[in-house]
């Protein structure tokens, strides 16, 4: 797909074809030199074969990559799959505590594994995490808990030392997953080799531009990892996807080219929903924006879709927001002229 970012008059932009603003992915396409790469190493596999050559390259690629040795990494199917991994194999240690609003498929996994999940809200319109509260809720049982940082949908960034306090005051293994991380450049890494109840989830899908690929993972304490993977089925990742996950690795720098063009779009973006009367907006580190409205969200959403704009609606505990992804140029004008005509 070709950057679009050229402003266009409103007549043109209300006929420009569905904005696919609904699912935080990156609306730039895989760059032609890039593809061709993954096309010739596509080309060397064996794929009558069952994927372990692929996975090990991929996993050692990984280990140069972020510094970490193996034992403290494990790639999955996406993050998604990370997910249901960990919850299945840590989430029966005690409780789930799950700072809300968070990824709904957090609470989604949690509670269809019959997992005893608490649900703490995010201090109300500043979306920080309530420490006290989470604290005395830990008490020192043993237990998980699950950070997005920076959070969706909220798309703040919870400071490091609220996450470290956590680590100190109470016994829960602390979950950081920073799908977004690329937006904000806050990670906490670093902070793996001194704590071994933290583990950090990272993904392809958003900062990469690589949804479709499925790849995701995490690194933790050698311990933490060796519990998670026995879990894992023998081939979780696919030989076509761990061999294109080598390529980003090394091409990391063009694939990340642009998300300074994102995040100045979503600055853009930013101020003109801000300028629609009674639209409240909240500050964002990532490739989404929320929004609350005077009115609910459903109706407005169905609308939208009718003119072929896709956004994020929130359910029950949230019926006047939105989640809205950062598209190209196009699709945001849009969005925004039609937010400015059904409001
Ligand atoms: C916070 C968060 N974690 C994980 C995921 C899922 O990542 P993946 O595409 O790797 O499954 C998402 C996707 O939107 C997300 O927002």
């Amino acid at each position: 797909m070709s950057n679009t970012n050229s402003a266009l008059p409103p007549n043109q932009v209300a006929a420009a074809v569905p904005a696919r603003l609904h699912a935080n992915e990156s609306p730039y396409g895989v760059p032609a030199d890039i593809w061709q790469e993954i096309e010739e190493q596509l080309a060397t596999l064996e794929l009558n074969r069952y994927p372990n050559r692929a996975m090990r390259l991929f996993h050692q690629a990984l280990s140069e990559h972020t510094g970490f040795p193996e034992e403290m990494i494990l790639a999955g199917n996406g993050l998604e799959e990370i997910i249901l991994l960990l919850l299945v194999a840590l989430g029966r240690k005690g409780r789930v505590i799950l700072p809300t609003p968070t990824f709904f498929v957090y609470q989604q996994v949690a509670t269809a594994l019959d997992l005893s999940v608490v649900e703490l809200p995010l201090i109300a319109e500043s979306w920080q995490l309530n420490i006290p509260l989470i604290v005395e809720e830990a008490g020192q049982e043993e237990g998980l808990i699950i950070i997005c940082r920076p959070n969706n949908p909220t798309g703040n960034v919870f400071p490091r030392e609220d996450i470290l306090r956590l680590l100190k005051e109470t016994k829960l293994t602390v979950v950081v997953d920073e799908a977004y991380y690329g937006f904000s450049e806050e990670t906490m890494l670093e902070d793996v080799p001194h704590h071994d109840r933290l583990i950090i989830l990272r993904t392809f899908s958003k900062t990469y531009g690589l949804a479709g690929i499925r790849l995701g993972y995490l690194i933790a304490h050698p311990q933490l990892v060796e519990i998670i993977d026995k879990v894992r089925p023998t081939f979780n990742l696919n030989a076509l996807t761990a061999t294109i996950g080598r390529v980003a690795l090394r091409r990391q720098q063009e694939l990340f080219a642009p998300l300074p063009t994102v995040i100045a779009e979503r600055n853009w973006l930013a101020a003109e929903l801000a300028g629609i009367p009674e639209v409240t907006v909240y500050p964002s580190e990532t490739n989404f924006i929320l929004i609350k409205l005077p009115c609910a969200a459903a109706p407005l959403w169905q609308e939208l879709r009718q003119v072929g704009i896709y956004v994020r609606q929130l359910g029950e505990e949230m019926p006047n927001y939105l989640r809205i992804s950062v598209g190209l140029r196009l699709e945001n004008e849009k969005l925004v002229s039609a937010l400015r005509q059904l409001l």
